[in-house]
């Protein structure tokens, strides 16, 4: 069996979050006077926050202050509506996944590009079940570049062909192919077809299947 080692993409993928991310990108927009549509909101799955908000600003000009005041104003927003977060929403299936990559002992990490990472994972309780959190802080490069994958399966102890990332953005998918990854693409394929095997949601995916699959 080749396959030692799961890095999990955050939000969109164990919770909701980039609807939370969508909401607060769109609070902004509406206080600038910036259309910005949800449509939009999905090429920004997986971006860091300042090249997100540059990308919604659409070449509004914007100093330097009022581009850290804007990222501050959002991530408040988000800070917000994280702090309603709780271990019921986990999605469907994440935590049984994880529990299984646990029981049959591999190893599973989290790869995120957000810095709020560390407090979605302790609120939605699923800290305990990963044996390493690569984050927004974690590296400079952020996706599409391979280096916060890299940087997770170094953690594990892993080679990044003994690994699969699991991912809903386009950005995530790039970034693990990028870094020789097997992936996991989840959702539309539009999003996400460039990925080894594409699923709806993890719902009702199980270990044995996956490891079937890039076996
Ligand atoms: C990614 C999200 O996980 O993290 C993006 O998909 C988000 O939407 C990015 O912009 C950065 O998150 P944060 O919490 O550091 O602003
Ligand atoms: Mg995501």
């Amino acid at each position: 069996m080749n396959i030692k080692g799961f890095i999990f993409d955050l939000d969109g993928v164990l919770t909701d979050t980039a609807e939370y991310h969508y909401r607060g990108w769109k609070r902004l927009a509406d206080e600038l006077g910036i259309p910005f549509t949800r449509q939009e909101n999905e090429a920004l799955r997986g971006i860091p926050r300042r090249e997100s908000l540059l990308t919604l600003l659409k070449g509004h000009p914007a100093t330097e202050e009022q581009l850290q005041e804007w990222m501050a104003r959002k991530n408040n927003y988000y800070l917000e509506f994280i702090r309603e977060i709780s271990p019921a929403d986990v999605l469907p299936g994440a935590r049984e996944l994880l529990e299984e990559i646990r029981a049959a002992g591999l190893k599973a990490a989290l790869g995120s590009a957000s810095k709020n990472a560390r407090e979605v994972i302790e609120r939605l309780g699923i800290a305990p079940l990963l044996d390493a959190v690569s984050d927004g802080n974690s590296v400079e490069r952020q996706k599409p570049a391979p280096d916060l994958f890299l940087h997770a399966a170094d953690q594990l102890g892993l080679p990044p062909w003994q690994c699969v990332v699991v991912e809903d953005a386009a950005a995530g998918i790039e970034a693990a192919l990028a870094g020789g990854f097997w992936t996991l693409g989840l959702g539309p394929r539009e999003r996400v077809g460039r990925a080894h095997l594409v699923l709806p949601s993890l719902e009702t995916v199980r270990l044995q299947q996956l490891l079937s699959a890039f076996g």
